[in-house]
């Protein structure tokens, strides 16, 4: 950690001494120099370990662009095991404020949510979704949807075409409305001390879903989000990511041609996998498994002619 803090610290000091001159014109005391600099290198220092535990041997160097918010999103993990207790008053309110504050596509708001506390109603689900214990341990359970109704039924009452409604279009700009939705939704609850894990698993058997929530034609189901209190007994790690310069691209895509990148990542995905004593695979066995067959796919292959149901032509 020394050995990368004493790297940046030329960059550090060379960036507040530009930026003093830059905003007063007038040169800073030593002292305030001094304070400056310790300030910038506690920043960068702090995102020294976070980092780290996002990308293994392979963090990238931010240098001092640090603050709390970056430190909450680089410390997300999943969580799947959660203390009984409820949201306190309020906590809902307060997340749904956040995802609303999401970007919109054209402000149209495509999507809602059911809450669901209900525990006969939220083993049910569990059912749905492959038996996932955490939705019935969960205190809370959101259902997030695409909801086409609200503009069907407003241009049903005004007497107007809704040529729109059919395609493929209409459909994704609601899945993206959502998604960034509940993402807002997962950053705000866990800045509250609350943990959460999305369940894709709804889209096994979203006939189902739907009829238990009682949606209406024009809605469908696209993920849950359990949501409650972390139980401390079950202590989950941040679990890395790919390195960035497999993900970046600059200026334009570049067909990679040396996949060292991947394999590192491979690795430091099984030591991961070993540390949480959970199978010892690595990346890409994982990926070529939850993408190599149509079984792994637990009823989803069939998800066109079920939205097609719902009423999503996707033309
Ligand atoms: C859209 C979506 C659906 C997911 N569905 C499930 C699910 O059904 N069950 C589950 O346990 N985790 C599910 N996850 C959680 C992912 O497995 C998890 O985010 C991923 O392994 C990365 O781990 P992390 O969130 O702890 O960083 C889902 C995540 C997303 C984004």
């Amino acid at each position: 950690m020394f050995e990368k803090v004493s790297l940046i610290l030329p960059y550090v000091a060379a960036s507040i001494v530009y930026h003093s001159g830059k905003t007063g014109g007038e040169c800073m005391s030593t002292s305030q120099l001094n304070q400056g600099l310790a300030k910038r290198l506690e920043a960068a220092a702090s995102a020294i370990e976070p980092l780290s535990r996002r990308y293994g041997p392979l963090a990238p160097d931010v240098g001092t662009a640090w603050n709390t918010v970056l430190a909450g999103l680089l410390a997300h993990r999943s969580i799947r095991a959660y203390r009984p207790d409820r949201l306190p008053e309020g906590a809902l309110e307060a997340i749904i404020a956040a995802a609303q504050s999401a970007s919109s596509s054209s402000n149209l708001q495509t999507w809602s949510v059911v809450v669901v506390e209900d525990e006969a109603r939220k083993a049910r689900l569990s059912q749905f979704a492959g038996g996932q214990a955490h939705i019935r341990q969960a205190p809370l359970f959101l259902v997030f949807l695409s909801d086409l109704s609200r503009a069907q039924r407003l241009a049903h009452e005004a007497g107007r075409p809704l040529e729109g409604l059919r395609f493929l279009e209409t459909f994704l700009v609601s899945v993206i409305d959502a998604a960034l939705a509940a993402q807002n939704a997962v950053v705000a609850l866990e800045s509250l001390g609350l943990g959460a894990v999305y369940i894709g698993a709804v889209r096994n058997k979203p006939n189902e879903v739907a009829r238990e929530l009682g949606l209406p034609p024009h809605v469908a189901p696209l993920f849950g989000l359990c949501i409650g209190y972390p139980d401390p007994a079950a202590a989950t790690a941040v679990k890395p990511r790919l390195p960035q310069q497999v993900v970046v691209h600059r200026e334009t895509y570049q067909l990679r041609s040396r996949d060292e990148d991947i394999a590192a990542y491979d690795e430091v995905l099984r030591q991961f996998q070993i540390s949480q004593r959970l199978p010892p695979s690595g990346w890409i066995e994982a990926l070529l498994k939850r993408l190599g067959s149509i079984q792994a796919l637990n009823g989803r292959d069939q998800l066109q002619a079920q939205l097609r149901a719902f009423g999503y032509a996707l033309e």
